[in-house]
């Protein structure tokens, strides 16, 4: 996980001036100004409203929406989860920063990776764009001060997964593939996926060995695979990560099934 080069006060990041005029403003509006209490590591004036104030108006408007879309759903799923009310707050903060740096030129973000010290191969330095979720972990670091390995492990991880994920780590993963205008040929298998009331979760419910919870494993292999048949079918480099966190997942899931 990234390491901090320094940790700098929320209050010493400036926002734009015109925040409140544009897109991102609006989209800022609504979302909480208050947090569920202290969380390691997520200095205390890091709200989401706050999150939101920084992160959006580093992105075009398009993709400003998608975030906040990420967002939606990241709240979504998490209550779905039945995630305590701190771990719900990860989830949304994780999603409102996870694109913070997703509109940085490739060779750019190659730059910034190997400043930060990340060890690159030949395929991110040729594909800088899959390197935009871990240098917005750093950014993030640096910029917020927010050091919750959690946190920051979730965006990280939001592009190319990992093995093992937290639960968090999935649900920001999962909210990004489910975001609304996401192509329903990809979201409905996810989402069908996820539903808690298929056969193995029915017994352990029967059993009284756990409240019904979403098949985030399930749900994680059904949107691995997908993006493997599309990253195949557009002809584009597959990262070796890729594979291994769908084998990953793939054993859980049979694990399971036993
Ligand atoms: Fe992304
Ligand atoms: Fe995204």
């Amino acid at each position: 996980m990234p390491t901090s080069r320094k940790d700098k006060a929320l209050n010493s990041v400036s926002l734009p001036d015109n925040l409140s005029d544009n897109l991102s403003g609006d989209l800022c509006s609504d979302l909480p100004g208050d947090m569920p209490g202290d969380i390691p590591g997520v200095p205390s004036g890091l709200t989401l409203k706050a999150a939101s104030e920084w992160a959006l108006p580093r992105v075009s408007g398009k993709r400003a929406e998608h975030v906040r879309g990420v967002y939606k759903v990241g709240a979504k799923l998490a209550a779905m989860a039945h995630l305590r009310p701190e771990d719900s707050f990860m989830v949304e903060l994780a999603c409102l920063l996870h694109d913070a740096c997703k509109e940085y030129k490739d060779t750019r973000l190659v730059e910034m990776a190997q400043s930060y010290g990340m060890t690159l191969s030949s395929l991110e330095k040729i594909n800088g764009h899959l390197l935009h979720g871990p240098v917005a972990a750093f950014v993030v670091r640096d910029e917020l001060g927010l050091t919750n390995e959690t946190v920051l492990q979730a965006i990280t991880e939001h592009t190319l997964g990992n093995c093992p994920m937290t639960d968090i780590s999935k649900l920001v993963f999962l909210a990004d593939c489910l975001e609304e205008s996401r192509p329903k040929d990809f979201t409905k298998p996810i989402w069908a996926a996820l539903q808690p009331d298929r056969g193995r979760d029915d017994k352990k419910k029967k059993s009284g060995q756990e409240k019904t919870k979403v098949n985030l494993d399930d749900a994680m292999l059904v949107a691995l695979d997908l993006s493997l048949v599309h990253v195949l079918e557009t002809k584009r480099a597959i990262h070796p990560k890729t594979v291994d966190v769908r084998n990953y997942f793939l054993g859980i899931v049979r694990a399971t099934e036993k």
